[in-house]
């Protein structure tokens, strides 16, 4: 179907009204009893020194005949700028236990050219580095995430990279750092004591970790106006050793707070050597991969159990600082992690999203990998030309969500889409009061062939929006024809009878304000 036609379609299937004979589901929200905020930091985004994903990505230098602003692409800045990007992660991941600060500041012509021995051994010549990556997050208005090297550094090169960007001292790194072309310190939201540690990191044992977190945590000093949230790096999937073990440290936590990391990827095939194709993929994979993203509140409510045991108070935070889908790679190095992103990835995504608004207390960050080029990214590059994925187009849309407060959402006649083993609810839903006090609404329809028939009661006026959906499950943008995925707007009044009904296309994404 072509682009125009589809709009149509989508134009008449929001237009039914509660007439229709279908099946309804009856969505009701509890406005009266809202929930946590949902901390900005839950759509922190990701750019590590890995493929294409910081140069070229992002980084083109001052030089580039790619246009620019001061070596950042401009294409790539206003799109990010566009997405109101809250948190940056940077400079892994894996990436992070092998890199040393020292390489990356300085005059370009003196960097040190180094191997990056994690993705795809090619040479980086450390052209972005801390100045870099710490004026990119100022530009964009996002909080400042930066992982330090446990694996292949020292408590004494970790603690000299956090005095090197938060010292307002006369002291000789800080003035190093004025040389360098800063003045002020920067602001440092966020700080990891290592990566994957129980693997890329080091292979360790989570008790080995945990001595080693107190060891180096002990040795950030930051004035008082600049301390960073140290992060300790914690488990993977439904691996639960590493935040029993970091929890159990109960007297370090009495007098310091902070946060535990967890990673979890989507695979459709749970084989991590062969997990699935980006595109041209079976309906069955298609079921797996929903079934497998859904799995991701599992793994929060065990986590979160543990820590409740220890942390009734919910004083320290669990971040989920990588997640995404993970495909065999579509062109290119390997090493590189370049996949393409589809409508499959947009419903992934806004899966997620949902589950992580419903956990908002204990789960003050989540980030999803990665920005640029990298996984299930927001944007591509192909040299000169950029596109916008599907995934995207969902962060953007949620944007009034950064910092609203939840609101509890029930779903009533909700049937279940499936292939197999794999079964999951049709209708996905999430609802917030946002900081503008509009409330807000999003609804996914996971079952890719059938529409569904949404009820919202006689409490609303109207609901107005924006909609995700195409054609075919793996619908993607390329460079060629960029807009083929894109979302389009939607209003929708009540029923003669006052009840607001609409009627969501197959795999759809919707996030709208709802007026009272
Ligand atoms: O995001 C890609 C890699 O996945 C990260 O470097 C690592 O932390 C994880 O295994």
């Amino acid at each position: 179907m072509k682009f125009k036609s589809l709009l149509r379609a989508i134009g008449i299937a929001l237009t039914i009204t509660s007439t229709s004979s279908m099946a309804e589901v009856s969505v009701s929200l509890d406005t009266d009893n809202t929930g946590a905020v949902i901390n900005k930091n839950i759509y922190g985004q990701f750019m590590e020194h890995l493929g294409r994903g910081i140069y070229e990505g992002v980084w083109v230098g001052p030089e580039s005949d790619i246009p620019n602003t001061n070596g950042y692409r401009d294409d790539v800045l206003q799109a990010l700028k566009d997405l109101q990007v809250p948190l940056l992660r940077w400079p892994g991941g894996c990436f992070a236990d092998e890199y040393h600060w020292e390489d990356g500041i300085g005059p370009n012509a003196e960097r040190k050219r180094t191997v990056n021995t994690t993705w795809g051994g090619v040479i980086d010549d450390n052209s972005f580095g801390t100045h870099e990556f710490m004026n990119l997050a100022e530009m964009l208005g996002a909080d400042a995430y930066v992982n330090g090297n446990l694996g292949t550094g020292s408590p004494k090169e970790m603690a000299q990279w956090v005095e090197y960007m938060t010292s307002d001292s006369e002291s000789s790194l800080a003035n190093l750092r004025r040389e360098n072309g800063r003045d002020k310190p920067w602001r440092l939201h966020f700080f990891a004591i290592g990566n994957e540690t129980w693997g890329c990191g080091g292979s360790m044992d989570a008790d080995y970790y945990v001595d080693l977190y107190k060891h180096y945590a002990t040795f950030i000093k930051t004035p008082a106006n600049n301390k960073p949230t140290l992060i300790a790096s914690g488990g993977t999937d439904f691996r639960t050793d590493y935040t029993e073990a970091l929890m159990s440290m109960e007297s370090y936590w009495s007098y310091n707070k902070g946060a535990i990391s967890h990673h979890y990827y989507t695979l459709p095939t749970s084989d991590w050597s062969k997990k699935g194709s980006a595109l041209n993929f079976p309906e069955s994979e298609w079921a797996s991969t929903m079934s497998r993203t859904l799995k991701i509140e599992d793994i929060l409510k065990t986590n979160i159990e543990i820590m409740d045991k220890y942390d009734p108070d919910e004083e320290i935070g669990f971040y989920l600082d990588e997640w995404g889908t993970w495909y065999d790679v579509t062109e290119g190095d390997p090493g590189f992690l370049y996949q393409q992103n589809s409508l499959r990835d947009a419903v992934v995504a806004a899966l997620n999203l949902n589950i992580y608004h419903k956990y908002a207390k204990r789960v003050q960050m989540t980030i999803i990998a990665q920005m640029v080029n990298v996984l299930q990214a927001m944007i591509l590059t192909d040299k000169e030309k950029m596109l916008l994925t599907p995934t995207y187009h969902v962060f953007r849309m949620h944007i009034p969500f950064q910092d609203a407060t939840y609101v509890p959402i029930e779903l009533d006649g909700n049937e279940t889409y499936g292939q197999g083993e794999h079964q999951v609810p049709k209708i996905n839903a999430s609802a917030a009061r946002g900081k503008d006090g509009k409330l807000w609404i999003t609804l996914v329809n996971v079952d890719p062939n059938n529409d569904e028939v949404i009820n919202l009661g006689s409490a609303y006026k109207r609901i107005t929006g924006e909609i995700l959906t195409a054609e075919t499950m793996d619908a993607h943008n390329t460079f060629k024809d960029p807009n083929a995925v894109r979302p389009t707007s939607f209003e929708v009044s009540p029923a003669e009878n006052g009840e607001l009904v609409i009627t969501l296309p197959p795999k759809a994404i919707i996030v709208a304000q709802l007026t009272e």
